[in-house]
């Protein structure tokens, strides 16, 4: 089984690679890299975000860490039984995730958090690897519409049977694993209200218990 991360200077995408160059000169401490994902290789669950944010996981190095998703995302997880330790917004701050793994449908922090479709399309075989080096997956979470369809497209189903909807569960058959929409835990979507701390708690309650009968 092949599980290849991408390079420090990966220069799949002209645009990302433009974009770190500067960001390595005008924020020289951030780690400004593609990030790894963050949790066991054995977790039953595996959470697809969006990209590194410019501050968050682009500085620190870990997925949704420093990061406003983060804030929402991790408590959360924590208090389901899926995290143990204190966030504290570092990637030495100890905190561990437990039986759940975070990646990103682009591991490279893109422009104004948009990444184009030909740089989800680049960064497909970093998620096709990691989904494949996961020998206990049972169940991914796509936190947004990007993630579902970055999720459907590296594994080959057709986007138009599997629509993105919140809480929805769709089963691939092809793979025999269960893949859950959630809405991103972004700090735009909790400000307007399209998600709420308590509908994220719903999700998460979702997926536990969707383990729990598979
Ligand atoms: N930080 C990440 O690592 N991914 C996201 O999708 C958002 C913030």
């Amino acid at each position: 089984m092949t599980f290849v991360c991408p390079d420090k200077n990966c220069s799949l995408c002209p645009r990302l690679v433009e974009f770190r160059s500067a960001n390595r000169l005008k924020f020289p401490t951030y780690f400004n890299a593609p990030v790894p994902p963050f949790g066991p290789l054995n977790a039953q669950v595996l959470i697809v975000g969006l990209a590194p944010g410019l501050n968050g996981a682009n500085q620190t190095a870990r997925p949704f860490t420093n990061d406003y998703a983060g804030d929402v995302l991790y408590p959360i997880l924590k208090k389901f039984g899926f995290a143990q330790g204190e966030y504290k917004k570092r990637k030495d701050d100890g905190f561990e995730l437990l039986n759940v793994r975070i990646t990103n449908s682009v591991r490279c922090v893109p422009p104004e958090n948009k990444p184009t479709g030909e740089e989800i399309r680049n960064c497909g075989k970093f998620l096709t690897d990691e989904i494949a080096a996961m020998p206990n997956l049972k169940l991914i979470l796509t936190l947004g519409g990007i993630a579902h369809n970055a999720v459907l497209s590296v594994l080959g189903y057709k986007k138009s049977n599997f629509k993105f909807k919140h809480g929805a569960v769709h089963f691939l058959d092809k793979h025999n694993l269960l893949l859950l929409n959630s809405y991103h835990t972004s700090r735009y979507n909790i400000n307007t209200g399209v998600l709420t701390f308590e509908m994220f708690e719903q999700i998460v309650a979702q997926f536990a218990s969707l383990l729990a009968q598979k």
